[in-house]
């Protein structure tokens, strides 16, 4: 197990402060490329064979340019540009799950919140944006590949935020750190965790929870809900809320009005949360 420390350097995720800025740049169709500055011609994906720097530094938000045929928008590098725009590799928790895990968690600035696994870290930069640089967050994940994308996205995230918490990455499954863990917290104000096998986990880390806090699982199949929900009773947790968040957007019809698109309901897991009581 290799433990990544990175609160005690310079910027919490080690990024150089001299690493060039990123830019959000958005194609007509909404597509969105985060583009970092280097002074480089280099191969970016959908866009081409580009030098970032001589490209777009001149270019401020707001302002359009040309890359071949296409025309491209600059906009700040906001969360949900920053989210849309991410590497991605494992499934990740869109903002429909993470808004409201976020909200029924309570997280805020100042918490200290355990997260497994990282995978692309889509979940992780909801919550880097909303714990504050007082706050800590810890990840976990076993998966060298999957890692190396979401603390890229991290990375990049925190080049953008004025602001930006504490962050440690463990390696390894959770249930086999909990003593990494606890070096960088005895106990934790909330555990967010989006895995393929919840019990062992649960079970394992349900002791570093603080009186009040809560656990969540996110769950894309009932039986992975029936499961988690078993071993949170088991941990001696108060199962709170189980369910899911369904979406249902709605668009301009062609001939006026506005009105449900057509598309599937956005269903995507099931969501527990668990409290400590006692
Ligand atoms: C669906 S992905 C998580 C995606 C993440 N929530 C996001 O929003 O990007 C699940 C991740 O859990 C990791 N994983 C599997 N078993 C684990 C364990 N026991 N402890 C920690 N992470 C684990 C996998 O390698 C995978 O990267």
């Amino acid at each position: 197990m290799v433990l990544i420390e990175k609160t005690d350097v310079l910027h919490p995720l080690g990024l150089d402060m001299a690493d060039p800025e990123s830019v959000a740049l958005m194609e007509e169709n909404g597509k969105i490329h985060i583009v970092s500055m280097i002074d480089n011609t280099v191969k970016i994906k959908g866009l081409g064979v580009v030098n970032p720097s001589k490209e777009f530094s001149q270019l401020k938000d707001g302002e359009e340019t040309h890359v071949g045929s296409k025309i491209l928008l600059r906009l700040p590098t906001r969360l949900p540009e920053l989210i849309s725009g991410m590497k991605r590799r494992a499934q990740t928790i869109g903002s429909k799950d993470a808004g409201v895990l976020i909200a029924r968690h309570g997280i805020g600035s100042d918490d200290i919140v355990l997260e497994a696994g990282l995978g692309s870290g889509g979940l992780s930069m909801h919550l880097a944006r909303v714990i504050g640089p007082s706050g800590h967050l810890i990840t976990v994940e076993p998966r060298e590949e999957h890692a190396s994308v979401g603390l890229e996205n991290l990375q990049t995230l925190s080049q953008c935020m004025v602001e930006f918490p504490n962050h440690s990455h463990i390696d390894g499954r959770i249930e086999d750190v909990v003593e990494e863990i606890k070096k960088h917290a005895e106990h934790v104000d909330a555990i967010l965790l989006d895995l393929p096998d919840h019990p062992p986990a649960i079970e394992a880390v349900a002791p570093l929870l603080k009186v009040g806090a809560r656990i969540s699982c996110y769950c894309p199949v009932t039986s992975q809900l029936e499961k988690a929900w078993i071993a949170c009773e088991e941990a001696g947790l108060h199962v709170e809320w189980a369910g899911e968040i369904i979406e249902r957007q709605w668009g301009k019809a062609s001939r006026g009005g506005v009105r449900p698109v057509n598309g599937p309901f956005g269903h995507t897991a099931f969501l527990l949360l668990a409290q400590r009581r006692k």
